[in-house]
């Protein structure tokens, strides 16, 4: 699998020494969406911004589609496209005249500009509101206008900081779509941080769990939930003997993937397993069967990527997450006394 971002033993400390990042190694594949996922602080978006090149690392290496991102920006201001945590549209301008700055950002021409305005206004449903102000927009609308700014220029890779934050269940939704199809029609490589959850585990190939500039694990969603293990088959067997269901229990205890069998209410049985509990459910069915008994229900719980956090961070996403309301609403504020 080709590389599109490769980063070896970066750290970033900030001026009055914050350690932001600190000697984090990570690499993404080409056509991949890979997530970040940490709380308040944890070095997202000095991340992100170390990897455009708008800040230089105090140590490391870093590579976009093999560039050495230190040593040649130019190329990678080309190369990458970036909407920011906090979106960089003025509400004073137009959709259109928004659009047109960040072309010119990039040295297009003006025709170009018209060119790929409509392309990219169009893949994010806002061409019909392209002359309408800016103010007029709804948060996601802002949104997605600042991601379709981002790619003017047609980027290899974009980067997007909290690309839904602040923004309600369904509107999230919706922007994961057109991320989805970013990559799908134009195989477009994307990085981007999330605090939320579902969004990586709904959108992300890979996810980094980050915190406190470290990364604690790395790899899909998938293989995180299955890396702490504990997939739970829940079981009700039909009504028989308590000597049939305790021979039955004393078989699927034998299944080397096992780790502990509870009893739960009403003789239902819990079954914990370290792997795939799938791959498990039809053993404990043929041992039943070879006992006799029938089963009334299966159920398998996965373990949810706010276990994972927990798992390798010691704690919820929330217990770091607490004044986080209120600082959005001081940066809301802060954009708004600008004007
Ligand atoms: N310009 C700066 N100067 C000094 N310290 C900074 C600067 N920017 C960020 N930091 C510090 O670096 C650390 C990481 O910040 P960063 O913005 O990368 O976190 P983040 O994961 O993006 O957090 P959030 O979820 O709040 O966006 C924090 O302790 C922050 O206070
Ligand atoms: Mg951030």
């Amino acid at each position: 699998m080709e590389k599109a971002i490769e980063v070896k033993n970066l750290t970033k400390i900030y001026k009055g020494g914050i350690v932001a990042v600190n000697n984090i190694s990570f690499y993404v594949n080409k056509g991949e969406i890979f997530g970040f996922l940490g709380p308040n602080g944890a070095g997202k978006s000095t991340t992100i911004k170390v990897l455009i090149g708008l800040l230089r690392p105090t140590r490391g290496e870093l590579f976009l589609n093999g560039v050495d991102i230190v040593k040649h920006p130019e190329q990678i201001k080309r190369d990458t496209g970036y909407a920011a945590q906090e979106t960089a549209i003025d509400d004073r301008l137009t959709c259109l005249e928004n659009i047109y700055l960040q072309g010119r950002f990039y040295h297009l021409s003006r025709e170009e500009i018209e060119k790929r305005s409509e392309e990219v206004l169009k893949m994010f449903d806002l061409f019909d509101r392209k002359n309408n102000l800016a103010l007029t927009f709804s948060g996601g609308m802002l949104k997605r206008l600042d991601i379709a700014e981002a790619l003017i220029h047609r980027p290899k890779v974009l980067f997007l900081d909290e690309p839904t934050l602040g923004l309600d269940v369904q509107t999230r939704q919706t922007i994961w779509e057109y991320i989805r199809n970013l990559r799908r029609r134009n195989q477009m490589t994307i990085f981007l941080t999330t605090h939320y959850m579902e969004e990586a585990d709904a959108l992300c190939d890979r996810v980094a769990v980050i915190d406190e500039g470290k990364i604690k694990a790395i790899d899909s969603p998938e293989n995180l939930k299955q890396q702490i293990g504990g997939d739970i088959i829940t079981v009700n067997f039909s009504e028989v003997s308590n000597g049939k269901i305790q021979k039955v229990l004393g078989e699927v205890r034998q299944i080397p993937q096992v780790k502990k069998v509870n009893l739960g209410r009403d003789k239902i049985y819990q079954i914990v397993v370290s792997q795939r509990g799938d791959k498990i459910i039809p053993e404990i069915f043929s041992i039943s069967q070879r006992n006799g008994i029938n089963i009334n229900s299966i159920r398998l719980k996965r373990p949810s990527l706010e276990d994972v956090y927990l798992h390798f961070t010691g704690r919820t996403i929330q217990e770091k997450e607490e004044s986080r309301e209120s600082l959005i609403k001081t940066r809301i504020m802060k954009r708004k006394l600008r004007r």
